[in-house]
């Protein structure tokens, strides 16, 4: 079920602080900033050779990570995303299970115009896991 790795995000508490590091210190290509009004950030994707790094920065009053940027103020860690080919045979299996999928269940269009799930971290050893479909 589980595919490659698609990225890993860092959510900051100032995008072009966090886009001028990947890309004036580090040398590394970053998108331009997209809005995604609907998940309560704006991201852009730093492109490595072998995955992405996503940096999230809280957009809006609700934004979901606006309480993660309050306990860690310089930034971290917030999610890593896997890939898989059929999300909602992934989600029902997972269902299954009992691991716990967030929100109403639903896939949302995330940043790549793919539909995405999140995985209640306390399932996954801490982890927010968030899943994007693919082509296969
Ligand atoms: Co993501």
């Amino acid at each position: 079920m589980i595919g490659r790795l698609n990225h890993v995000a860092i959510a900051v508490p100032n995008l072009e602080a966090g886009v001028s590091r990947y890309r004036e210190t580090l040398g590394a290509q970053v998108s331009q900033p997209q809005a995604l009004p609907e998940h309560g950030v704006t991201v852009v994707f730093v492109e490595l050779p072998n995955t992405k790094i996503e940096l999230l920065e809280p957009l809006g009053q609700a934004s979901p990570i606006a309480k993660f940027i309050e306990r860690n103020p310089d930034g971290g860690i917030h999610h890593i995303c896997y890939e898989v080919t059929d999300i909602l045979a992934a989600r029902d299996v997972l269902a299954s299970t009992g691991l716990r999928v967030l929100g109403d269940g639903e896939p949302k269009i995330g940043a790549h115009g793919n539909p995405v799930l999140f995985l209640h971290p306390k399932d996954m050893n801490g982890a927010l896991v968030e899943l994007e479909q693919v082509a296969a």
